[in-house]
């Protein structure tokens, strides 16, 4: 009897579903992501789909394009890997494999190094101080509706030239493009998704007519993988970087949120001591884990962590096992501590060879959200339960009441 045989009889009574929306949700989760790290760290939760918990391992499946690939698709509940069917979509970065891949990175890397971000930094700022001076204090307000939801729509219209006027439908299209992975039958979701490719394919175009000085102006008419990138791969690209970028970082800010009230004492550290606040996010990262889960195929057999894994076997890291994991961050990994020295090497952007090209984009605007929230109200109350919605992507939370006190 193989070593997950054994423990898979006692692991395999917690009913590890880990397709069913809302198993990132379940109270025991931390326990089962432990329990998978200690006694099956490459679980095989059924036929051909293996569970990666082990933060090494994560890393080793996230770089090595030699022994894995994207192209079967990443998403747990990724309709195209069960099929094998149909090449990446358009614009798809996240099922490409190299040298395709790469080419597509080169281009983009550039608009998202630390430098580049950085020249975003005072609007950012502006946006963020806007947004915060608006909601209404010593009241209890939705956090999400007023703040975590807001901040990633400003910085992103911003980013790729949307008008003010346009951005109400944002939090709503690209809320529906997450939803869909689990319900790609929905109507009401088609419908969101066919909103904002409309919307995206008009936006392209204008910016084809008369560029201006947004990203989308900066990439028509670059060339890719030997062809000018068409505007229909630049709307389908555009809607990646949305959609990628969207509820990860709302999700971050809310988790950062409900991390910091739920620990009083580091919260008034960080607010006593901004110099704190690059590593605080840091740990907010590991800490809150916004994404749960991607995955990569085996392209051939091979070992992992002791397993037998034959090519094709589907393989979800789960990053927030990952982050809390006791061989990579030592004993105390299970608790949250902003001054943590090892924090920055988490997982929470994923790890190789597509980890999250907007990593430093997000870092800088929840470091700024962060550095802005404490000054104004550094004692901030999270006033009641956060209602969440199921999904086998991202974890955060829908609703979450809050009192915004100086
Ligand atoms: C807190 C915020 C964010 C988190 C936690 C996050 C997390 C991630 C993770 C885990 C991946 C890896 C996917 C994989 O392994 O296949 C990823 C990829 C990606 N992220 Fe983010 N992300 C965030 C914000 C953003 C933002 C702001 C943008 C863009 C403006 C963005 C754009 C992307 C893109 C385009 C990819 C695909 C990269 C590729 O396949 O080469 N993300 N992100």
């Amino acid at each position: 009897m193989s070593s997950t045989a054994e423990t898979s009889a006692s692991l395999a009574d917690l009913e590890i579903n880990i397709k069913k929306p809302g198993f990132f949700l379940r109270d025991d989760y931390f326990d089962i992501l432990r329990r998978l790290r200690d006694e099956a760290p490459c679980y095989e939760a059924e036929d051909g789909v293996r569970l990666i918990s082990r933060y090494e391992d994560i890393r080793w499946v996230g770089t090595d394009t030699e022994a894995f690939t994207s192209m079967a698709g990443t998403l747990v509940n990724d309709a195209n890997v069960y099929a094998k069917a149909s090449p990446p979509p358009r614009g798809s970065l996240l099922r490409r494999d190299p040298p395709e891949h790469s080419e597509y990175r080169n281009i983009l890397n550039k608009r998202f190094t630390p430098r580049a971000v950085h020249q975003f930094h005072d609007r950012v700022r502006a946006l963020i101080c806007d947004i915060l001076d608006a909601a209404p204090r010593d009241t209890e307000i939705d956090f999400i509706d007023h703040i975590a939801a807001e901040v990633p729509v400003a910085v992103l219209s911003e980013l790729l030239g949307v008008g003010e006027g346009d951005r109400k439908d944002f939090r709503r299209w690209t809320d529906a493009m997450i939803e869909r992975v689990d319900h790609p039958d929905d109507q009401v979701l088609e419908a969101d998704r066919q909103e904002l490719t409309a919307f995206l394919d008009d936006l392209v175009a204008r910016r084809f007519d008369s560029p201006t000085d947004d990203l989308i102006s900066m990439l028509t008419g670059v060339e890719i993988c030997g062809h000018a990138m068409s505007p229909g791969e630049l709307a389908d690209l555009s809607r990646v970087l949305i959609v990628a970028g969207m509820e990860t970082s709302r999700h971050l800010i809310s988790g950062g949120v409900q991390a910091l009230a739920a620990h009083p004492d580091q919260r008034a550290r960080l607010a006593a001591d901004s110099s704190l606040c690059v590593g605080a996010v840091e740990e907010i990262a590991r800490w809150v884990t916004p994404v749960q889960a991607f995955a990569r195929s085996a392209k051939h057999d091979l070992e992992l962590a002791g397993e037998q894994v034959a090519a094709g076997d589907f393989l979800i890291m789960l990053y927030a096992s990952g982050n809390r994991d006791e061989r990579a961050f030592g004993p105390t990994a299970g608790e949250f501590d902003i001054a943590r020295a090892s924090t920055n090497r988490n997982v929470a952007f994923g790890y190789g060879q597509h980890v999250c090209l907007g990593q430093n984009l997000a870092r800088m605007e929840v470091q700024t959200f962060f550095d802005e929230l404490l000054v104004r109200y550094p004692r901030f109350e999270v006033s009641g339960p956060a209602t969440y919605v199921p999904s086998t992507m991202v974890r955060g939370a829908e609703t979450l009441p809050v009192v915004l006190e100086p």
